[in-house]
């Protein structure tokens, strides 16, 4: 299994000519499927996937975490671009708006719904937890045990009616079942990596976990160290042998220290490849 990040917010330490965004692209070949997870924030994706050497029309489907426009944000480039190949993203996507009103500020966070009517005939729309393909399942998260990351407090949905806090019901995460395990791909993890962990051990009927991969959604402030320090505890007490590697929304405070924290913790950056 391979995993190519084709965007990411930190920079690449091996090429200059990749770019940088805050966004997240992931480009994964396992078995002899490949799958474009997530598009980032622009359609830079496709220019670092064409410099690391990766033709985005060979991909089998896409897929889409949730309804952020730092997953989504290229999905009008890859719709116009790359022809003929699905895209699968929660159904709920289309009917609601995200916002952030983080930093004192709103902004709104929402993928281009036009997209989905302009092109209909793309999109699997999945209600709940699928199998998408030989061995790999679209995850949502039903069961909150854990906590959610303490950021999530500063994101809104709308879907018409009013305007309330985001419980993430657009979220979902890949779950790969492989020779080694289970792994798994959750870009931003706001329903918590711990829950998503457990939902894909449910969904998918593999009780290892070999590696899970994406941003942690951990952001800069007050509460972040309190965050890393629980998730490194937890991390140690039930998944010691699962490798975790993170990057996008886990804050560089919580990479830094989780790196130290030692327990199989390591980042991602634009352009790395993860291989298993
Ligand atoms: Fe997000
Ligand atoms: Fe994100």
């Amino acid at each position: 299994m391979k995993i190519t990040v084709l965007a990411d917010n930190r920079a690449s330490n091996k090429s200059n000519e990749l770019q940088t965004e805050h966004g997240l692209s992931f480009y994964i070949e396992h078995n002899n499927q490949k799958v474009l997870c997530d598009m980032g924030a622009t359609s830079m994706f496709a220019d670092n996937a064409e410099l690391l050497g990766i033709d985005l029309n060979n991909c089998d489907f896409a897929f889409i975490s949730h309804g952020h426009n730092d997953h989504c944000g290229g999905l009008g480039y890859f719709l116009e671009n790359i022809k003929g190949k699905d895209v699968y993203i929660h159904s709920a996507v289309p009917k609601e708006e995200y916002i952030s009103t983080r930093h004192e500020t709103r902004r709104n966070l929402s993928c281009n719904n036009k997209l989905f009517n302009d092109y209909k005939e793309r999109f699997r729309f999945l209600d709940t937890t699928t199998r998408i393909a030989e061995g790999c399942f679209a995850v949502q998260c039903n069961e909150i045990t854990a906590p959610m990351p303490y950021g999530n407090c500063f994101l809104l949905k709308n879907s018409g009616e009013k305007e309330e806090n985001d419980t993430f019901g657009h979220e979902l995460s890949l779950a790969f079942v492989t020779d080694k395990g289970l792994v798994i791909v959750s870009p931003c993890s706001h329903c918590g990596a711990l829950n998503i962990i457990h939902e894909c051990k449910k969904a998918t009927g593999c009780d290892k976990v070999h590696a899970y991969i994406g941003g942690l959604h951990f952001v800069e402030g007050e509460n972040c160290m309190t965050e890393a320090t629980l998730f490194a505890e937890a991390v140690k007490a039930q998944y010691p042998d699962t490798l975790f590697i993170t990057g996008h929304c886990t804050c560089d405070t919580a990479k830094g220290f989780l790196e130290k924290a030692g327990n199989g913790i390591t980042t991602f950056s634009t352009g790395d490849i993860i291989e298993f």
